[in-house]
């Protein structure tokens, strides 16, 4: 892109951004945190999130010495939990390797757990202005308009945006801009070229959308039968997830996976991103067994959105 086209996005950024309170800072602890959350998850559900995140966890410190259980309950609403299990390990790092100093050099921060080359990209530029390109999503989609090539390898949009910002006076704005235009002009079904700072330079402006950018993932939907114990002194049984997989050490009661659809209606439907949960509630009429606790409060332990959805259903409101 010419100097004169790279102004044009920085202007038009400069303009039409979003205020956003991970751009209001270059504190690597808060832009990291932002990183993360907004890795899988949309702007307006990580907003309210992101403020409350500072008042539990005001550095990297309070972070490591926190529990796990801690992180995951002020992670809930979020989705993708994996994703608070590596901050909780990333913060551990940082104090044991770096002395609780965020790392400035891109290598380390790549080392550190949960962050990819994109997401480092991010933080290296964003906080310390370093020509480190963000190719995530939103990005790509647009690299690939600019130059009409929509089946380009990533090795080739890696080096076309490293080009991009080793040509641009201002690293942390032209990643910004990029993601903006990819999410706010650039759309994947509906790019607004009319409104595009940068048409002149895009070879596919004003052209159909490329055929495979509508092209959509199945879903896969999946039914679970959830057995509720409830008691009027101790609470709901709660049983732990496993580590990996759907809502990974989460608590929720027991689940059981059906092979085949009941032939009544699901009690809650949970859409996860490229899967349907049908959540199934049944009343057990025998006490539990097995691994798990008797939960009358829910302020410090994390249940998924979809079995909070599920228990105020079934009446069971507790904390
Ligand atoms: N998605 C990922 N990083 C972002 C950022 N810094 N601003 C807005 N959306 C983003």
């Amino acid at each position: 892109m010419s100097s004169v086209q790279c102004n044009n996005l920085l202007q038009w950024y400069g303009k039409n951004a979003r205020k956003l309170p991970w751009r209001e800072t270059t504190d690597p602890y808060r832009i990291w945190i932002s990183e993360i959350m907004l890795q899988q998850t949309q702007v307006k559900t990580v907003l309210p999130h992101y403020s409350n995140w500072f008042e539990k966890f005001p550095d990297t410190a309070a972070l490591a010495s926190a529990s796990m259980d801690e992180l995951l309950k002020s992670w809930e609403g979020l989705g993708y939990y994996r994703r608070a299990r590596f901050i909780h390990q990333a913060a551990r790092k940082i104090i044991s390797e770096h002395g609780g100093t965020f790392p400035e050099a891109f290598d380390a921060i790549m080392a550190l757990p949960g962050i990819g080359r994109s997401t480092a990209g991010a933080i290296a530029s964003f906080s310390f202005g370093q020509p480190t390109p963000v190719l995530d999503g939103n990005v790509k989609r647009v690299l690939k308009r600019w130059h009409n090539r929509p089946a380009v390898t990533d090795k080739q949009l890696w080096a076309w945006a490293q080009d991009e910002i080793n040509g641009s006076a201002n690293p942390a704005g032209w990643n910004q801009a990029m993601m903006e235009l990819g999410a706010t002009i650039c759309s994947s079904r509906s790019p607004n070229c009319s409104l595009c700072p940068v048409s002149h330079n895009c070879k596919a402006a004003f052209q159909p959308v490329e055929a495979n950018a509508a092209k959509k993932i199945p879903v896969k939907h999946l039914h679970w039968q959830v057995t509720l114990h409830t008691c009027p002194t101790r609470g709901v049984w709660l049983t732990r997830r496993p580590d990996s997989g759907i809502w990974g050490r989460l608590w929720t009661p027991p689940i059981t996976e059906l092979k085949s659809t009941p032939d009544t209606p699901a009690c809650h439907i949970h859409q996860l991103t490229h899967r349907k949960l049908h959540l199934y509630g049944s009343v057990a009429d025998v006490s539990p067994a097995g691994d798990g606790q008797w939960v009358s409060n829910f302020d410090s332990i994390a249940l998924p959105t979809g079995i909070h959805r599920l228990l105020e259903k079934h009446g069971v409101h507790y904390g």
